[in-house]
C-alpha cells in the first residue's frame, strides 16, 4: 500500500527520492516524507497530505545535500493520517529512522516492552516500534540488527531504515511486501516497485521472502533474517522511464485508457510457436498434470476477480472443467474444497495483493497447483505460483484498473485454450481461429476509442446523477460489474452491477423517474440472450429509467428503447467484454473529472493493497 524509496550514491539523494515517490504516490497519498543523513544526524522531513505538501515543505526548509537516505508515500493503517504519524519515524536519539510498508501484527506486545524501558512512542503507528528497537540493537552493523528486529515482528512488512552512525550503508528487509533493488553504477537504488528507480536503471534484482538487504554504493548483499547469504534473481526491466509519465495526457487513467490497444496487442505476441502451437510463458506444469485437472477455482480482487468471472465462461465452453470464481479474500476463510487435481488460477495486475497472495499459499499447502495471471514480473504472486502468464500491460499507474482489466481477459482466454489444446478439446486450426479473433481485438478497442466523444459528453450531463445502475448478461454481467465499480471508485457515486435477469426479484424496485442504467446488450448472434435483455430494457424505460445501452454495431433492435445507444463493434461473445468495458472507462474518468475529482488518486484507495 504505502511507497517506500531508498537510495545510496553519488547524487542528491531527495533528488532521487522525491523522483522515486513521484511515480510511487500512486501507492498512497496520506503522507509523505524524507530522511536523509548528515553529519551524525538523521534529518526528516515529513508532512500529511499528498507529495506536494512535502515538496512545498522541502521548498521552505531544505535539506541539507546527502548522499543516502529513503522516502515514503504512507497509506494508512494504524494511525490517522497526520504528519506525527507520517514516516519516516524515528528512535528517542533520532539516530536511526525506518518508513514501512504492511502491517506489524504484533506491534501492542512490542510497543509495551518499549514502554516497560522506558521509551516514549511519538506516533500512533505500527512502524514507530521498529525504529526503538533497531536503535536496541544497532551495535554498528545495522543490517544486523534489521536481522535481530525482523525475527521479533509478525505481520508482513517491508522496511528500510538508516543510521546515522553507519554512514552511506541502506538496509532494507521484507516478508510479504514487496521490495526491490536498482543496481546502479556506483549507486544502487530500493524500491517497493521499479518505478521507483526506472529513470536511474533498468537493472533490477528481485527479493525473496523473509530476506535483509544491505545497499552501499558499490555493492548489495542478500541475507535471509538468519544471516544466511540469499540467492536472488536478477532481470532486466523491459520498459523505460516515458512509460510511467503522463505523455501528454490529462490523467494517467486517460492515457493507460488509450494504451489498450497496444497492451492487448503486447500480451498476445509471440504465443504461436512454429508448429501452430500455444505457448505460455512460464509453465511449470507438465501436460499431464493440466490433463488431470477436474476443477478450476479463479481467486482474485476487485477487477481481477471481474476478469476471472470472465474467464469462467471462457474455459468451461473451450475445456469443458468446471470452474468456481471467488473474490480472494473470501477464499480461504470457508475451508474451499481443494486437491490435487484442483487447478488454482490467481489473477492480479500488481501481483502483490496480500489477499490473492494468501488464498494462493492456503491453495498449495492443500496440494492444488497455482497458475498466475499477472503484469509485474519478479513480483511475489508470479514467484510463488507454479507457472505464469503474464500481462504485457506495461505499468499501470492510475489506481482504477483499465488496460490491466483487458490483458487480462486476453490472457484468461489464452489459458482457456490452451488447457483446450492440451487436453485436446481442439485441434490446433481451431485454436488459430480463437488466437485470430483475440489478434483482432487491438483494432476493434481502437475504433472503440475513436468514437468516445458522446461518452464524455454523456458524463458531464450526467454529472449531478445521484446513482447509476449497471445491467449486463452472460460476459455482459462482469462488464457491469466492472463499470459500476469505475463509477464508485473515481466518481464516488453509488453504482450497482446487476445480472438483468435478476431484476425483477429486487433490483427493479430502485428504478425511479430519470435513473441512468447502462445496459450492456449481448451480441445479436446469441439471439435468446439478446431478446431477453431487450425486453428488460423496455421494462426499466416503462418504469422511467433512462437507458444507456451498449450494443454492437447494426443492432437496430435495441434503437427504439435506447436514450443513449453506445455502438461497439461486432466481436465473438466471449470477447465482447474486451470492447464493451472501454466506453464504461472513459465515462468513469470523464465523469470524475467533471466533479473534480483526482481521477488518478481516489480518495481513500492505493493501488496495490499489501495488506490484509
Ligand atoms: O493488483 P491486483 O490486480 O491484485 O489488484 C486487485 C484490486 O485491488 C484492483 O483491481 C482494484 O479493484 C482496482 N483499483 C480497480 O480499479
Amino acid at each position: 500500500m504505502c511507497g517506500i524509496v531508498g537510495y545510496v550514491g553519488q547524487q542528491n539523494v531527495v533528488d532521487v527520492v522525491m523522483g522515486g515517490l513521484r511515480r510511487l504516490e500512486y501507492r498512497g497519498y496520506d503522507s509523505a516524507g524524507v530522511a536523509v543523513v548528515a553529519g551524525d544526524e538523521v534529518l526528516v522531513r515529513r508532512r500529511a497530505g499528498k507529495l506536494a505538501n512535502l515538496e512545498k515543505l522541502l521548498a521552505d526548509k531544505p535539506l541539507p545535500a546527502a548522499t543516502f537516505g529513503m522516502g515514503h508515500t504512507r497509506w494508512a493503517t494504524h494511525g490517522a493520517p497526520n504528519d506525527r504519524n507520517a514516516h519516516p519515524h524515528l528512535d528517542e536519539a533520532a539516530k536511526v529512522a525506518v518508513v514501512h510498508n504492511g502491517i506489524i501484527e504484533n506491534f501492542a506486545a512490542l510497543r509495551s516492552h518499549l514502554e516497560d524501558n522506558g521509551v516514549t512512542l511519538a506516533s500512533d503507528t505500527d512502524t514507530e516500534v521498529v525504529s526503538h528497537l533497531l536503535a536496541e540493537q544497532f551495535d554498528g552493523d545495522l543490517a544486523e540488527a534489521m536481522r535481530a528486529v525482523c525475527r521479533k515482528l509478525e505481520g508482513a512488512f517491508t522496511l528500510v531504515a538508516v543510521h546515522a552512525d553507519q554512514p552511506d550503508v541502506v538496509v532494507g528487509a521484507r516478508r510479504n511486501s514487496p521490495l526491490v533493488v536498482g543496481r546502479g553504477d556506483g549507486e544502487n537504488f530500493l524500491g517497493s516497485d521499479v518505478s521507483a528507480f526506472i529513470a536511474h536503471t533498468r537493472h533490477a534484482v528481485e527479493l525473496g521472502q523473509d530476506q535483509v538487504v544491505e545497499l552501499r554504493a558499490d555493492r548489495v548483499d542478500v541475507t535471509t533474517f538468519d544471516g544466511q547469504p540469499a540467492e536472488v534473481r536478477e532481470y532486466e526491466v523491459d520498459w523505460d522511464a516515458s512509460a510511467a509519465e503522463k505523455g501528454g495526457y490529462d490523467y494517467f487513467m486517460l492515457k493507460e485508457i488509450y494504451e489498450q490497444p497496444k497492451a492487448v496487442a503486447d500480451t498476445l505476441l509471440g504465443r504461436i510457436d512454429d508448429e501452430g502451437l500455444l505457448q505460455l510463458d512460464e509453465m511449470r506444469l507438465s501436460d499431464e498434470d493440466l490433463r488431470d485437472v477436474d476443477k478450476i477455482v479463479i481467486i482474485g480482487c476487485g477487477t481481477a476477480f471481474h476478469s476471472g468471472l470472465i474467464a469462467k465462461y471462457s474455459i468451461e465452453h473451450w475445456t469443458r472443467i468446471p470452474v468456481e470464481v471467488e473474490v480472494a479474500s473470501e477464499f480461504r476463510y470457508r475451508d474451499p474444497i481443494l486437491g490435487r487435481r484442483t487447478l488454482v488460477i490467481a489473477i492480479s495486475q500488481s501481483g502483490e495483493t496480500m489477499d490473492t497472495l494468501m488464498a494462493i499459499r492456503h491453495a498449495r499447502e492443500q496440494g492444488s497447483r497455482v497458475l498466475a495471471i499477472c503484469n509485474v514480473n519478479g513480483s511475489t504472486i508470479p514467484r510463488e505460483s507454479d507457472a505464469v502468464v503474464y500481462t504485457y500491460a506495461g505499468p499501470e499507474i492510475a489506481v482504477a484498473s483499465t488496460k490491466a482489466f483487458l490483458t487480462q481477459i486476453i490472457a484468461v482466454h489464452l489459458v482457456a485454450l490452451y488447457l483446450a489444446q492440451v487436453r485436446g478439446m481442439k485441434w490446433s486450426d481451431e485454436i488459430a481461429r480463437h488466437v485470430d479473433d483475440l489478434a483482432a481485438m487491438p483494432e476493434a478497442v481502437d475504433r472503440v476509442l475513436d468514437t468516445v466523444g458522446p461518452v464524455r459528453a454523456l458524463a458531464r450531463e450526467l454529472v449531478d446523477a445521484r446513482a447509476v445502475l449497471f445491467l449486463g448478461r452472460h460476459v455482459g454481467f462482469p462488464v457491469a460489474l466492472e463499470g459500476a465499480l469505475k463509477l464508485k471508485e473515481l466518481a464516488y457515486m453509488h453504482a450497482e452491477g446487476f445480472p438483468a435477469g435478476e431484476l425483477k426479484h429486487g433490483p427493479i424496485a430502485l428504478i425511479e423517474e430519470g435513473l441512468p442504467v447502462v445496459v450492456v446488450v449481448p451480441p445479436l448472434s446469441r439471439k435468446v440472450l439478446h431478446d431477453k435483455i431487450v425486453s428488460n430494457i423496455q421494462e426499466i424505460r416503462a418504469r422511467g429509467a433512462r437507458t444507456i445501452v451498449i450494443a454492437e454495431e447494426g443492432d437496430d433492435t435495441v434503437a427504439p428503447y435506447a436514450d443513449t445507444l453506445i455502438p461497439v463493434p461486432a466481436v465473438p461473445t466471449l470477447l465482447q467484454p474486451v470492447v464493451a468495458i472501454v466506453p464504461l472507462q472513459v465515462f468513469a474518468c470523464e465523469l470524475a473529472s467533471a466533479k473534480g475529482y483526482d481521477v488518478d488518486q481516489p480518495r481513500n484507495l492505493a493501488k496495490s493493497v499489501t495488506v490484509e
